[in-house]
């Protein structure tokens, strides 16, 4: 179940069959100033969305399907970062439930043995100088089959497959416990703001430290050594000695 910390901060939780996209729907709330503490999982997504207009397969009672909508005002640069600190809320959720092997690949994925188990999509609304919306998007994957799967062209992988029995409803709890006081802290003045707490945990995460790896944007690409991430939840880029920093928008990272 929530726990008393997350009970005060969600205003609505709405669970339904199913829906186009649990960020679509959020962001239609956010618009009307009726998003705001508001978590939806669906059964299933007929139009789930990746990044950059990709798609997010998500099959009927295959996954967890969880958006959640959080306004605030300070502007949209008070979320640097964001993506990755939800990553590490989720691999702390996961090995709650004792899913083995859990780790993060920049800027917005969760891996298990070197697939992908979740992604993580944000989206805003709002002015993004002083009121902003956030929509806070989690697939992940409890037991995908076959004919669905086929449809995914990158190595993913499911918790069936490497915890069986873990219950989806409690772990979408635990997601929330952990996701709404991070959404409070990451957006509310305090001592604990912003990225730099949680830079240690995702760096022991990261799946990529050390390893050869490629960016790739629109019109070029980059090769050298993943180096982790700097204060602001950039990546680190090697390149014989040169280093260059990577921002989530713009770059996808693949291995060498
Ligand atoms: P990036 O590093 O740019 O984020 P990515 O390939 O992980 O790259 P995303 O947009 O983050 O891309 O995620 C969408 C991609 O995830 C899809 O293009 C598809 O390859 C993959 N995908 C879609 N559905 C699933 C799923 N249920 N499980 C695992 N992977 C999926
Ligand atoms: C990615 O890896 O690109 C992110 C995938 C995010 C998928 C989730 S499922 C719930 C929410 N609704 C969506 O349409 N997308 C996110």
């Amino acid at each position: 179940g929530l726990d008393a910390a997350a009970r005060d901060l969600l205003r609505q939780l709405i669970v339904c069959d199913e829906v186009d996209s649990t960020n679509a729907q959020l962001l239609t709330r956010l618009e009307r100033d009726d998003g705001h503490g508001v978590a939806m999982l669906a059964e299933r997504q007929t139009a789930g969305r990746g990044r950059r207009g990709r798609s997010w397969i998500s099959p009927f009672s295959a996954g967890i399907n969880l958006s959640i909508g959080w306004q605030f005002s300070g502007g949209v640069q008070l979320l640097e970062g964001l993506s990755l600190a939800v990553g590490v809320a989720l691999a702390r959720a996961l090995e709650e439930f004792g899913v083995p092997d859990v780790r993060l690949k920049w800027p917005n994925d969760v891996w298990c043995r070197g697939r992908k188990l979740a992604g993580v999509l944000l989206e805003l609304s709002g002015d993004l100088t002083d009121r902003c919306g956030v929509v806070v998007g989690i697939g992940l994957n409890v037991g995908l089959r076959g004919d669905s799967a086929a449809a995914i062209d990158q190595p993913w992988i499911d918790l069936h497959s490497v915890r069986p029995g873990i219950d989806r409803n409690r772990l979408a709890a635990a997601m929330l416990n952990r996701l709404l006081p991070l959404l409070r802290s990451y957006t509310e003045p305090g001592p604990e703001r912003g990225f730099s707490a949680y830079r240690d945990a995702w760096l022991a995460l990261d799946q990529f430290a050390g390893r050869p790896v490629r960016l790739q944007s629109a019109s070029r690409e980059w090769c050298g050594t993943a180096a982790g991430v700097d204060s602001s939840g950039a990546l680190i880029l090697d390149m014989d000695g040169e280093r260059k920093l990577f921002h989530g928008g713009e770059v996808s990272l693949r291995e060498d």
